[in-house]
Parts: structure tokens; sequence; C-alpha cells
């Protein structure tokens, strides 16, 4: 069933600049410009129940933007969008009861108190019942390794110990449905791997529907099996890691590590690099199996070692990015317009 219909959205801002000409500032006037900023120009997708989504895009593309207006805090100009059959921004009071958002940027705790205060306080806007409240939070503080650190005031805590404690947060009226808006950024490598961790079994074990948006690839890697690309506030790509890369045109890769140095150029792969014996070929996997493509290669060549693997999935991305900047969408397109105020 879908969790979420998005269609057609959009969403622009209007920015101010100010700018005082030389002789406007002298004659007290100062100019107003307005740049409009296209934030979401069309955006359209579809989760279904139980699914784990990465949704990423380069900075300013729209994702917070997509986020926000999910979540119910952004009403948006235009286009359709449901979440668990509501409305978000219409329906407020229901919609947020069901929902978990994390924003990694800004914390959602109360800076000033004990961490084990702005839970209480959750529980009584989410009128959690107490009882539930307990046995939730003991398995939230303990997945999340928190424990130590409840009666803390949130500015104390360090950034990892802060964004665990946003995601039991998130979690403590227990929504079906997460939205995690990078919750990795400036973790440690073992915090990461703690948030990984639980998000992966939170959506293996209790089946929540997860939209991950990050900028870190191995999160993407460790957790999506779909992916939505969002670009210049348009959806340029969504599928599979394997549709992306397919999209992307990096192909899979064969590493081969020759007994002596001898030609090795298969008509149906393409050779990336060659050092002294070691020699890298991109193949395309739909067209020409791996398993096949390896055993001509051990058949007419003295191999010593041979791997196949993907391509990293930052490789993919730099291309998918790169291709929307070669059509001319680097830019949000400005639309000035001018008027003395
Ligand atoms: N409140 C706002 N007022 C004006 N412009 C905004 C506002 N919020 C977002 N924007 C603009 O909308 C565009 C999309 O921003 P958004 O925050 O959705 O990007 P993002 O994909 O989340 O980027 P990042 O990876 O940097 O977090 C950007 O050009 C941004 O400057
Ligand atoms: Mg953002």
């Amino acid at each position: 069933m879908a969790q979420i219909v998005v269609e057609d959205l959009r969403k622009r801002f209007v920015v101010a600049e100010r700018r005082a000409g030389m002789l406007g500032a002298l004659a007290g006037v100062v100019r107003r410009r307005h740049r409009v900023v296209e934030a979401l120009a069309g955006v359209g997708f579809r989760v279904d129940e139980g699914e784990l989504v990465g949704y990423i895009g380069p900075n300013g593309a729209g994702k917070s933007t997509t986020v926000k207006v999910l979540a119910g805090i952004l009403v948006p100009d235009g286009g359709r969008c449901e979440v668990q059959g509501r409305v978000p921004w219409l329906e407020r009071v229901e919609h947020v009861a069901r929902i978990g958002v994390v924003f990694g940027q800004r914390t959602q705790l109360w800076w000033d108190l004990p961490v084990v205060e702005s839970f209480e306080l959750l529980r009584e806007i989410y009128r959690v019942d107490r009882q539930q409240y307990r046995v939730r939070l003991d398995a939230l503080v303990n997945a999340l390794d928190v424990g130590a650190v409840l009666d803390v005031p949130v500015r104390q805590l360090s950034l990892g110990q802060r964004m665990r404690c946003d995601v039991v947060a998130a979690l403590l009226h227990a929504p079906q449905l997460l939205f995690l808006d990078e919750p990795t950024i400036g973790l440690d490598a073992p915090a990461k791997l703690a948030v990984r961790e639980f998000v992966r079994r939170l959506n293996r074990e209790r089946g929540t529907t997860v939209i991950l948006t990050t900028h870190d690839m191995d999160d993407i890697e460790a957790l999506c099996s779909r992916v939505v690309v969002i670009d210049h506030g348009r959806i340029s790509c969504d599928g599979s890691l394997d549709h992306l890369r397919e999209r992307a045109g990096v192909g899979r890769r064969i590493i081969v590590d020759l007994e002596r140095d001898e030609p090795l150029a298969p008509t149906d792969a393409r050779v990336v690099s060659r050092e002294g014996t070691r020699v890298v070929l991109a193949f395309d996997p739909v067209r020409t199996p791996a398993a096949a493509l390896v055993a001509r290669i051990t058949r007419e060549h003295a191999v010593r070692d041979l791997f196949v693997e993907n391509p990293p999935i930052e490789e993919i991305v730099a291309r998918l990015y790169g291709e929307a900047d070669a059509r001319g969408e680097a830019e949000p397109r400005p639309e000035p317009r001018e008027d003395p105020s």
C-alpha cells in the first residue's frame, strides 16, 4: 500500500536581496530585488509501506524542502501530496502523531533541558500512555546507547549523542513512517554505524517505512534498495542502485592480475586502466554476464587473480549530477524583479 503519494509538487521561495546603489543610498532609497528560487519544480514519487528509500541530490536540490512538505511543516504552492492518506498541512495534528522526523542539522529537543525531560514533554504532546512510554523508552535508550546522557542538558551533548537522542525522540510515539534528513551528518565512523544499524533493524524488524536523505553514499549503499535522485527541484532518477549504475553508464568492473605482461582487451569490455600486469575492465552486466566474461578471460590468459566489483556509488552520483549540470540546470533560474520600497 502506498504510504506516500507525491505528484507534480511545487514550491518556490522568494528571497529578498537588499541593494542600495550609490544614488539610491544618497536619496535614502533602497531598491529591493527579489529572486525566485524554484526549490521544487514538479516532484513526483510514491513510497510503499515498508520501503527504505534513499533520497539524494546535490546541495540545494530540494531534499529538505520535500521532507518539510511531507512532514507538514511547509505548504507547497502546487501539486498533490498525501501521506498515509492525509494531506500533511491540512490534517497536521493527526499527521504528526503518525510520523517521526529527524533533521540532522537541527535538533528537535529543548536545548536547555536534560534529555529525559524533552522525552517527557514529547510523551505528553503525543499523548503516549505512561506504561507504553516506559517500555519504548527503555528499548530505544538501549538500542541507541544513550542511557548515560539522559540527565545531561541537550546543549552539552556531543553531536553523536545529540543525534541519537533525536532519533529516540522521533520514535517515542512509535510512528510507522520515519523521515531522516541527514541523520549521520558530522558523526564519526562508530556513531554512523550505530545509527545505520539501528535504522536497518527498525525497517527490517518493525517494518517502519523510512525516507533517508544523506550525502553519505556508504549510508545509501548499506541501507537502500531504492534511490530517488532529485536535482534542481526535479526527480532525475528513481530506481534500484543497479538501475542507477546503468543510468550513469559506469557499468561493473573486472580487475585482472595477469601472470605476465600481455595485451588484454576483450571485445565486450572497455579497458579503464592498465598498470603493469593489472588491468581494470568495465562492462555492461546486462549485455555481458560477468560469469561469461570471466570464463573467457581465464581461458585465453594466464590469470593470477581476478575480482568483479561494482563501481563506487560516489562515481555514479558524480556522473548523474554532472549530467544535469551539462544540461544547463546548474543554477536555479533567478527571475529578478525590482520594486523600490
Ligand atoms: N526558507 C527558505 N527561504 C528561501 N529559500 C529557501 C528556503 N528553504 C530552502 N530554500 C532554497 O530552496 C532550495 C532547496 O533547498 P533545500 O534545503 O531543500 O536543499 P537540500 O537538497 O536539502 O540541500 P542540502 O543538501 O544542502 O541540505 C535552495 O536553493 C535553498 O536555498
Ligand atoms: Mg537539506
